[in-house]
């Protein structure tokens, strides 16, 4: 049996689907051998806006919209197979997280739904398809996220240093990898929503591009101030968040509250000093006394010049390093993990890290869909 892996994932960034065919190897044990971006069609983008920034939706509408996503995620998986020229069958499983639709930790009883049916991934490839990786989680108490945490410490930990692996999506996260203790992380807040849906508010951009328009622009402290007050950063973990919380909304709310009204571009560039800060306060809760401490950043943040500058001057002498730079692209961690988490469930080994999303325990997460077409019908003698 082949051991080769493919991950899925489209982030809470909504920008499509990264696409990894994956497996044991290479210097950080989990090796990627091809990668793809699968952008998502114009009128699956627009709807999935559409329902997202509306909060809500018909059956029929959702039904449709799981449906379509299902379908491009299975076009990503096959159109990495033709990439990498590969047959179905060479590939053991697919691990695919789908898109959040909406992820709501503090409600009662909880819950984090994703879209993209995978039951169409699995009868167009033809491969087991592992799905619904946070939904085990969460009914064993946990918030089912962050999920990415068992891959961090499988490739990035270091005997000699506290690390921090930073995952800059939509939203950002931090996995703490201390020599000889167990593995923390929690969702430090917002990572790009909030700068991407500013931007395109007023600008009709999807992203501030290296941050340029922000470098542009000057930090209001009063803004910054305000930003800072919401009570989500003085939580302790496990806590995670989401796009529907860190909204244009929550930002148009706090953007009421001033006394001047603000330029655009200061927005923006405030925008980014306060992502800049969140992550910064999360990486400087370390204490300073003990190993060295670094920082490993991954997601489309890194590609964010004027985020990371910021980023880098809250941390001072702490070294900051692209997960690249260890050999594992910043865009291609997420959907590493999906790899790594379906191998986890083929072999029938937890994915989750309770410690971080407060869970009972280790679970096998997920569940499989087979994708063998079986010769006969369930009528015909076999
Ligand atoms: N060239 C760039 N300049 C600035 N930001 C970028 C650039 N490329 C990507 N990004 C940011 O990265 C985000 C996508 O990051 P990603 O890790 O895919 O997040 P998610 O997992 O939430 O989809 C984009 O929405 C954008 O904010
Ligand atoms: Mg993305």
């Amino acid at each position: 049996m082949p051991d080769l892996y493919i991950g899925l994932i489209s982030g809470t960034s909504r920008d499509g689907v990264e696409a990894v065919l994956a497996g044991q190897g290479g210097p950080l044990g989990w090796q990627v051998h091809a990668h793809i971006r699968y952008t998502y069609p114009d009128a699956v983008a627009a709807e999935l806006a559409r329902l997202t920034m509306a909060g809500h939706g018909h059956f029929q509408e959702l039904g449709q919209l799981d449906a379509a996503i299902g379908d491009v995620f299975a076009d990503a998986a096959l159109a990495l197979l033709h990439e990498a020229d590969l047959r179905p069958a060479t590939v053991r499983a697919i691990g695919s997280h789908g898109q959040t639709l909406h992820h709501a930790p503090t409600a009662t009883p909880r819950f984090s739904w994703q879209i993209g049916d995978p039951f169409r991934i699995a009868e167009r490839t033809g491969i087991d398809t592992v799905a619904m990786f946070r939904q085990r989680d969460i009914a064993a108490g946990g918030e089912g996220a962050p999920i990415a945490c068992g891959l961090h410490a499988a490739c990035f930990a270091d005997p000699s240093l506290r690390r921090a692996v930073v995952n800059i999506g939509g939203i950002s996260n931090i996995t703490w990898l201390r020599p000889g203790e167990p593995v923390t992380g929690y969702d430090c807040g917002p990572g790009n929503t909030l700068m991407d849906a500013w931007i395109r508010a007023v600008r009709g951009l999807p992203f501030d591009a290296s941050g340029g328009w922000a470098a542009e622009g000057r930090v209001s402290a009063e803004l910054l101030r305000s930003l800072r007050t919401d009570p989500f950063f003085a939580l302790t973990a496990p806590k995670t968040t989401g796009p529907e919380y860190f909204s244009l909304g929550w930002l148009q709310g706090r953007l009421a509250t001033l006394t001047d009204r603000m330029a655009d571009i200061d927005v923006q560039t405030t925008l980014t000093e306060f992502t800049a800060g969140v992550i910064a306060d999360a990486v400087l809760a370390e204490p300073a006394e003990g190993p060295q401490r670094d920082v490993l950043v991954c997601g489309g943040g890194v590609r964010n010049a004027e985020l990371m500058r910021r980023l880098r001057r809250h941390l001072g002498g702490i070294p900051v390093a692209e997960t690249g730079d260890l050999g594992l692209p910043a865009e291609q961690v997420e959907a590493a993990a999906f790899a790594w988490l379906a191998r986890q469930s083929m072999h029938a080994q937890a994915g989750n890290v309770p410690a971080v999303t407060g869970a009972t325990g280790p679970r096998i997460l997920g569940c499989v869909i087979p994708g063998a077409r079986p010769a006969t019908g369930a009528t015909e003698p076999a």
